[in-house]
């Protein structure tokens, strides 16, 4: 970090460097950002906190401290795995490179399954879902805490992974009703659930080629890579879900552009009596799967 002519750097100097360095990386708005959630880092101040000290001078250990994150940043290393924190459905998870950032896109699964499940009769005992592929468990842990009699099974190939879910199942208060498995699939499973919710790798071979290289050079690809056509790991889900998921339960699966179809062809195949939908996200794209293994009314019982 430049210093100022006595050799101090102000907080705001110290911002509108950073920024104007970031800028190179990304768009002006998302430069300053950045700047400014890192700085907060580095101080382990709030934001708020940060705007009532832009004129406060930086230490010389601060600034060393700061320009070392920005140098980070500016060789694409995300900006979660650096402050390991992302926000997922407003609670804070903790994340490093053992498992994919949770995305924006996946909140609209865990609302799109709260909201299913806020119309259905919860049994006594409460619901029993499990989340496929679980990772940093950002889907299991909020159901968790949304729901506070259920019980979610977590499952994941990765132990890498499952050592950070636990962190986060711990640190949102659900460790205890939240099992997490090292698994294939459902293969671990020998239960029923009331819902399953998978968000599974589904970048397809081509697009794991195009990977910006923040993801390519960070992010775990085994969290990714779906194969060919990007859906290896739910062609074979749902080949194993139907002996998983109760009659009236829920399956909700979030897919990539251009895999709606494909996706409605193999749940059909594997729940043939279910009512099977697509859900559009904020873009106009297919990007949830649902399907409710609810046998449908036959013909002559219609009135
Ligand atoms: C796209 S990430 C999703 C992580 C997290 N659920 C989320 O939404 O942020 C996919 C996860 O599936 C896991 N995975 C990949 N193949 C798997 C398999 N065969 N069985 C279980 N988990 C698998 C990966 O390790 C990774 O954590």
């Amino acid at each position: 970090m430049r210093r100022v002519a006595n050799d101090l750097t102000s907080v705001r100097l110290a911002l509108y460097e950073a920024t104007s360095r970031l800028s190179t990386i990304e768009e002006d708005r998302l430069a300053r950002i950045e700047a400014e959630v890192l700085l907060c880092h580095q101080m382990q101040i709030t934001r708020a906190q940060l705007y009532t000290r832009l004129d406060d001078i930086i230490s010389d250990d601060q600034a060393d401290g700061y320009a070392a994150l920005i140098e980070r940043r500016l060789r694409h290393e995300p900006l979660a795995y650096i402050t390991h924190n992302k926000e997922f459905y407003g609670l804070n998870f903790y994340v490093d490179p053992r498992v994919l950032i949770p995305r924006p896109e996946t909140e609209h699964l865990v609302e799109k399954a709260l909201e299913w499940l806020r119309q259905q009769k919860e049994p006594e005992q409460g619901w029993l879902i499990v989340d496929v592929g679980t990772g940093s468990a950002a889907i299991a842990a909020t159901l968790a805490v949304h729901l506070p009699r259920a019980t979610v099974v977590g499952i994941d190939a990765s132990s890498e992974a499952l050592e950070v879910a636990r962190i986060n199942c711990i640190r949102h208060g659900v460790a205890r009703r939240v099992t997490l498995r090292q698994g294939d699939l459902l293969d671990t499973a020998a239960e029923r659930f009331d819902v399953i919710v998978a968000n599974l790798p589904y970048v397809t071979e081509d697009d794991m080629i195009a990977l910006s290289p923040d993801i390519r050079g960070y992010e775990p690809l085994e969290a990714l890579d779906g194969g060919k056509d990007g859906l290896d790991l739910y062609r074979r889900l749902l080949h194993e879900a139907p002996r998983h998921l109760r009659e009236n339960g829920s399956l909700l699966a979030e897919i990539g552009l251009g895999q709606g179809e494909a996706m409605l062809e193999l749940a059909r195949k594997s729940f043939p009596d279910a009512a099977i939908g697509l859900i559009e996200d904020y873009n106009g794209i297919d990007r949830i799967v649902t399907i409710e293994n609810r046998p449908l009314i036959a013909p002559h019982e219609c009135r």
